[in-house]
């Protein structure tokens, strides 16, 4: 019988010349990035990010095809465990353009993703680290979207996965993707904060390698939605965006944008007066950041209690506020908080532009919807909102929120006068 069978995923090497290490972002102590596993700095406990010997520019990633890996230049590797993620699109939005009064709206719809998040992004990069070190479980703390994600590449990297979920607060479609993909689905009573604490603590002990966005490696993937969007305007209008909203939750993403617009300083490939500010957006009922900017305060102080109709930016601890705080700030961003009622009506209006997202990825909307109505946000401004996950992941919500289906009989006569009278109203 012939054999169909295909050869494992290669492993890719770390790329020989380039060289690549941990920088504590509190300390400046470096560290070896894949000799041992290492989360934090092993002086002073520090957030850790990646740094490399040189940063490229867009013509670097010329001729490299599409999605996360055309930006392997920037990235410690050439390639990854892959489903392949990225190269997601830039849509028009040109009814809520025209409503919102700005410039220029363009939808950045991470949903369109293998798993339907932007997690993947970072989890091409991450289990791929996972792999350099060899080790062979995994784990996260999640509020759904990142086990969907982690689960996905960790089985296709052949890894054991292990993902900590809030009871009862995880959307339908993750849960399910998670299972399905073959994690072991550990309930904790308790929020997403709880969760990442006891996660934390398995991955000190040894028990799992961890791959929460505490992970420098994850925000290396990530901040590819920086280059792309960049590259995007580049190409067709030769400019860049004046701002980036986004909805936060660990505060990830926002830290990974920032990284990718200092590399690209870094490389003469943008001037720092172009820099995007980075908005991002809470939900009221999750709104520790949005506390601090507000304040002016250096740190975050943690929210005990959270809740939002957004489950997956249910968080009261957003562990990258270190590298993110700095980001909104030195970007001349902000960030606001907005009402569940103002996130679904936001999940309402890109959905009539055929834009299907979660309610946390609405928040963008929502929240440059809030900024411009108080004039924060200017008419003369070209926005990107980020809607960082797909309508099918809670599909709960999306119900909520869209019509009721109308029970008609099976006969078409009684279909036509159904939809002549009120009961289509
Ligand atoms: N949007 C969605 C759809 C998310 O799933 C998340 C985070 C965020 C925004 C916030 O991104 O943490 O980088 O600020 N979800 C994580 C999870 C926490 O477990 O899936 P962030």
């Amino acid at each position: 019988m012939a054999d169909l069978s295909l050869p494992d995923d290669p492993v890719a090497p770390p790329v020989a010349d380039r060289g690549v290490w941990l920088h504590c972002i509190e300390c400046g102590e470096t560290h070896p990035p894949f000799d041992a596993v290492i989360y934090t700095c092993e002086s002073c406990g520090g957030l850790l990010e990646a740094r490399y010997d040189r940063y490229p520019g867009f013509d670097a990633f010329e001729g490299r095809g599409r999605g996360v890996w055309r930006y392997a230049p920037a990235l410690p590797f050439e390639a990854g465990v892959s489903l392949p993620e990225g190269d997601t699109p830039l849509h028009e939005a040109p009814r809520l353009e025209r409503e919102l009064d700005v410039r220029t709206l363009r939808v950045k719809h991470e949903g369109m993703n293998p798993t339907g998040s932007f997690k993947d992004r970072g989890m091409t990069v991450g289990v791929q680290v996972a792999r350099e070190l060899g080790v062979d479980r995994l784990a996260c703390a999640s509020t759904g979207n990142t086990s969907a994600a982690l689960a996905a590449y960790g089985a296709r990297a052949g890894l054991e996965t292990l993902v900590l979920l809030p009871a009862g607060k995880v959307a339908a479609g993750k849960v399910a993707q998670a299972s399905l993909h073959g994690a072991r689905i550990l309930e904790v009573d308790g929020n997403f904060d709880a969760c990442l604490d006891v996660v934390s603590e398995l991955a000190d002990r040894g028990e799992a390698y961890l791959l929460n966005s505490m992970n420098p490696f994850r925000l290396e993937g990530q901040k590819t939605i920086g280059l792309e969007i960049l590259e995007a305007f580049r190409d067709e209008e030769d400019r860049v965006p004046d701002r980036i909203v986004l909805p936060v939750g660990n505060a990830g993403n926002t830290a990974a944008l920032y990284k990718c617009f200092r590399e690209l300083v870094a490389a003469g490939a943008l001037a720092p007066a172009d820099v995007p500010a980075l908005t991002g957006v809470q939900a009221e009922g999750a709104a520790p950041l949005v506390e601090a900017v507000e304040s002016g305060a250096d740190d975050v102080e943690r929210w005990d209690h959270v809740e939002t109709i957004a489950t997956a930016i249910r968080i009261g601890n957003p562990v990258n506020a270190p590298k993110a705080l700095p980001g909104i700030r030195e970007t001349g961003g902000t960030a606001v908080a907005v009402s569940d009622d103002e996130i679904t009506a936001a999940q309402r209006s890109l959905a009539g532009e055929g834009i299907g997202v979660e309610p946390a990825s609405a928040a963008s909307v929502a929240g440059l919807r809030k900024l411009r109505e108080a004039g924060t946000i200017g008419a003369d401004e070209d926005v990107v909102c980020l809607t960082t996950g797909h309508l099918l992941k809670d599909p709960d919500a999306a119900a909520a929120a869209g019509n009721d289906p109308e029970p008609v009989p099976t006969d078409a006569d009684a279909v036509v006068a159904h939809l002549a009278g009120d009961g289509g109203a």
